[in-house]
Parts: structure tokens; C-alpha cells; sequence
């Protein structure tokens, strides 16, 4: 019944938010959540047969920061895949050009003084998947700071041989504390990136990172957003003992993962005071005929944007 009525509302909010463009063929851009099939509802009952105990919850939270150490101790860079993508879904990457949404959302609102050198901050950065491609691919147009909780996936974004302190800093920061703000001050940065990583933190603690985001931009700053969405193949797959909380679940290795309804994200950043420009579902089918694989993911992409002073 609440499970019902929770798709109403994301019925109903699917008009309210503007979406983005489809970039990959056979991409569904939509408000709408993937509807379950019968199977897949006795799925997720079937998690909450034996949930995660309060105490182990607050061990996992306590040790976060040693989980994704100890991920990138296993995996060091051989992970996450390069994100060559984000130039071409998020334009305001390129700062100087515009793309179609960059000009159809940004450009009317953002009167950052273009003769500034911008900055940026990714926040998760892991070991760098998302700044070195824009490197490799030429984009300088940002001063890039890069923030991560694990030191390990910090040192190696520092030994990667296209790091240059000329162009960018890498350094150690719970985003969930105020630490961030003893490398960067109030007001500073034009663009945030949150890719993959408000999932890895408790849902208690995402209003408290969404301000901390929001008091870090320059009005008219933009995030860029993108994560998990609500019943990815990965969510449903969870097996009972992994579930912490609602939509909120426990790895093998210690680290976890939250599934976002678009709806959630669009208020958690409204409330702190950002506008949507553009906020959907992706769902998207991830295809290798060689390695015959074919998977459905689903994630929630959004940009959002602190208003300009005048507009307050
Ligand atoms: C799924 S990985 C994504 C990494 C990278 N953004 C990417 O897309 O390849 C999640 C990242 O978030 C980082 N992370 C988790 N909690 C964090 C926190 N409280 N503050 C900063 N980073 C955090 C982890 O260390 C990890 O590198």
C-alpha cells in the first residue's frame, strides 16, 4: 500500500521536473520508477526477513572511511571504469563551450564572471575516473579540487602520472563534517560533481552534505549529479542480511549503497536551498555481446543550481 502510494507521488512529480536529453541509444529518460514484476516485489520482502542489527549498522558507519580504504586497497584503480561521458551529459563541464542544456539552463542564470578561473570540486573522487579523462581529453577549464574519504584512493589520484598541482589538488575529506572547509571556503566553487557517492553515505547525513555543497558554490554554481537509482538489478539483488535501511543496504566488503527515487533527490536539494534544472531516471540497458552481458541499470541524474543573489 505505501509502496503504491510512493509511485503516485512520483506519477504526479514526473511533470514538475525538466529532464535532460537522452544520450545513448535505447536511454529511457524518465520520472517515472521501474515497475516491479511480482517476482521482483517477493524479492525485496524477502530482504527484510533478516535485516542488518542496529549494531552492526553503526560499526558500518563508524568505519566507512576503513571499508573504502580497504576497496582501494584490493582494487587500487582497476575498479571504477573511466567516466569519458561527463562532457557530453554534463556540458558545463567545458565551461568555455555550451551545450544543448548548458544553454537551455545554466547560461541564462549563471553570470559567473568569465574572466575568473573557475573551479571545481568532485566530491568521492575515488581514484580519479571522472578529472584525469577530462584531462586526457584536453579540458582545462577548471581548477579541479578533488576530495575523497578514503586517503588510499587520495594518494593514488596523487601518484596518477596526469596529476599536476598546476591544475588540480587532491586531498583527504569527510564530506559528512565541516572538514572540507579547512581546504575550501564558503562561496568559492562554480561547479560540484557527486557521482556515485551521496549512495555510499547514511541517509541521515545527506541534507547535511547536500548544504555543505550548497554553502561551498558561488550563486549560480551548478552540482552535477548522478547515483544509484530506486530498484537497480544491484538493489534487487540483495540478498536477505544486507538491508540497513529503506532502499539503503550492506555490501560483502563493508561498504554500502543507497537506491534513489528521482523525486528524493529533487526535494533533498530543494530543501537546502538549490533549483532543479534538470532532474530523471536513466534507464539503461549495458550491453557486451562478447562478454554476453546484458544488464539493466537504472540511475537518477540531476543538476542543480544555487541561485544568483538577485534571484533569492
Ligand atoms: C562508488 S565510489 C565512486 C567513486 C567515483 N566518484 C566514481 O564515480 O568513480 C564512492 C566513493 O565515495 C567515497 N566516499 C564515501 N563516503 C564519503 C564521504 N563521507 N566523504 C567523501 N567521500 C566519500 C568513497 O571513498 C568512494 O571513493
Amino acid at each position: 500500500m505505501a509502496e503504491a502510494k510512493d509511485l503516485d507521488s512520483t506519477e504526479r512529480n514526473a511533470t514538475r521536473f525538466p529532464k535532460q536529453t537522452a544520450f545513448n541509444l535505447g536511454d529511457v529518460v524518465t520520472g517515472n520508477a521501474k515497475v516491479l514484476s511480482e517476482t521482483e516485489k517477493e524479492r525485496l520482502e524477502q530482504q527484510n526477513k533478516r535485516m542488518v542489527t542496529p549494531f552492526q549498522a553503526q560499526k558500518l558507519e563508524q568505519e566507512a572511511r576503513k571499508h573504502w580504504d580497504l576497496f582501494y586497497k584490493r582494487n587500487e584503480n582497476r575498479f571504477f571504469k573511466d567516466r569519458h561521458w561527463t562532457t557530453r551529459e554534463f556540458a558545463e563541464l567545458l565551461s568555455s563551450e555550451s551545450g544543448p542544456e548548458a544553454s537551455e539552463n545554466v547560461q541564462e542564470t549563471k553570470q559567473v564572471d568569465s574572466v575568473e578561473s573557475k573551479i571545481m570540486l568532485e566530491v568521492g573522487c575515488g581514484v580519479g575516473n571522472l578529472i584525469f579523462p577530462l584531462i586526457e581529453d584536453g579540458h582545462r577549464d577548471y581548477f579541479i579540487y578533488a576530495c575523497d574519504l578514503s586517503p588510499r584512493a587520495v594518494d593514488l589520484v596523487r601518484q596518477h602520472n596526469l596529476y599536476d598541482e598546476r591544475y588540480m589538488k587532491a586531498f583527504p575529506c569527510d564530506i559528512t563534517t565541516e572538514e572540507v572547509f579547512t581546504t575550501l571556503s564558503e562561496g568559492c566553487l562554480d561547479i560540484v560533481t557527486l557521482i556515485f557517492v551521496l549512495s555510499a553515505i547514511h541517509p541521515e547525513k545527506f541534507r547535511s552534505v547536500a548544504g555543505t555543497i550548497y554553502r561551498l558554490l558561488k550563486p549560480g554554481g551548478v552540482l552535477l549529479f548522478r547515483d544509484y537509482g530506486l530498484y537497480d538489478m544491484a538493489q534487487l539483488r540483495f540478498k536477505p542480511g544486507h538491508k540497513i535501511a529503506e532502499n539503503f543496504y550492506m555490501r560483502q566488503d563493508g561498504t554500502r549503497s543507497y537506491y534513489f527515487a528521482e523525486r528524493e533527490v529533487a526535494e533533498l536539494f530543494q530543501e537546502v536551498g538549490f533549483t532543479v534544472l534538470v532532474n530523471s531516471y536513466i534507464h539503461r540497458r549495458t550491453i557486451n555481446p562478447k562478454e554476453n552481458i546484458d544488464v539493466p541499470r537504472i540511475f537518477v541524474q540531476g543538476k542543480f543550481q544555487k541561485p544568483n543573489i538577485s534571484n533569492i
